[in-house]
């Protein structure tokens, strides 16, 4: 079992991330650390906790966390996820208040206090990341990995050369990409391959059980809107991928990688600049999801959905 800390900005796929990971007896989710990125922190932290409610799920400690980027103003989501940052379904106000400690707090206090090292799974902008780090560099060698959502080594979706988490915060990127930390970057390269077809949400939608069905008009929701901005028949499923691979690395094969991140670009700003032939000298700092196994994927992610189906 893996003990993991998920720091996300829900999001409908995030949502999906936090389904996969509550219900794989391979994960131990020692908490939920929310950031600012598909919407604005209160809403990222109220969104979290409305899921757990939705789930039914007591007892995982929810943080708020950073408002804004380290230097940059907060650029938010809402027409993909839209004014609630969870747009699509009805979902229940929270029976959890979640915690008065600050993500970054969170995230450093367990780190320094845990016995064995721990994943830290991110699926947002890395904003609580990088300043847990920059606040108790110390916790670097607690960390057994971070699986991050973020970039591309030839994709992009937030301008023609970044992927949004990176693009929010190109700084905090830098920060983790540089600290020599184990990483892992699940990019859009992959994640836009791991497609959940209008079919395949009709199925949830159309389902006799209600949980099914509010996820399945959630990423209905989520599904139009990327089909309205770029042409993808469903929805692109980038965070759950994480916890997937966290779960069995099988499902990613990777590649060693310099990665670095265009902080200073006219046109380039928050792109993952990816060494895919060593040309810079500079030694590998990641491991860069280069394919997925979409039909071990999609399985994960329904027997997850019908867990919850089952416990409530
Ligand atoms: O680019 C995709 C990422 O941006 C995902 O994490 C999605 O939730 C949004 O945050
Ligand atoms: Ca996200």
């Amino acid at each position: 079992m893996k003990n993991i800390i998920l720091d996300c900005d829900p999001g409908h796929d995030d949502m999906v991330a936090i389904i996969l990971a509550l219900s794989s007896p391979e994960i131990n989710l020692l908490g939920i650390t929310t950031v600012a990125g598909n919407q604005t922190v209160d809403k990222t932290f109220n969104n979290a906790l409305k899921i757990l409610t939705l789930l039914g799920v007591k007892g995982i400690p929810v943080t708020r966390g950073s408002e804004k980027p380290i230097l940059r103003d907060l650029k938010t989501a809402p027409e993909f996820h839209g004014i609630s940052g969870l747009d699509g379904a009805e979902l229940p106000e929270p029976k959890t208040m979640g915690i008065q400690t600050n993500s970054i707090d969170f995230i450093v206090d367990t780190l320094q206090k845990s016995k064995d090292k721990i994943y830290i799974v991110a699926t947002g902008p890395l904003t609580n990341i990088a300043i847990s780090i920059l606040k108790a560099p110390e916790i670097k060698n607690r960390i057994e990995r971070i699986v991050l959502m973020g970039g591309a080594i030839h994709d992009s979706n937030i301008t023609p050369s970044a992927e949004f988490n990176i693009y929010v915060d190109p700084e905090a990127a830098k920060v983790v990409f540089d600290s020599g930390i184990p990483i892992t970057m699940v990019g859009l390269d992959v994640t836009n391959r791991c497609v959940f077809t209008f079919e395949e949400i009709k199925t949830l939608k159309n389902s006799k059980k209600s949980l099914s069905r509010i996820i399945g008009h959630l990423l209905w929701y989520f599904a139009q809107s990327n089909l309205k901005y770029y042409g993808i028949e469903g929805a692109p499923l980038h965070d759950p991928l994480t916890v997937a691979y966290t779960i069995n690395k099988d499902i990613l094969k990777v590649k060693e990688y310099h990665v670095d991140i265009e902080t200073r670009g006219e046109y380039t700003t928050g792109a993952t600049v990816v060494d895919i032939y060593g040309i810079s000298g500079k030694n590998p700092n990641a491991e860069v999801a280069v394919d997925a196994d979409v039909g071990m994927y999609k399985s994960m992610i329904f027997e997850a959905i019908k867990f919850f189906e089952k416990s409530i």
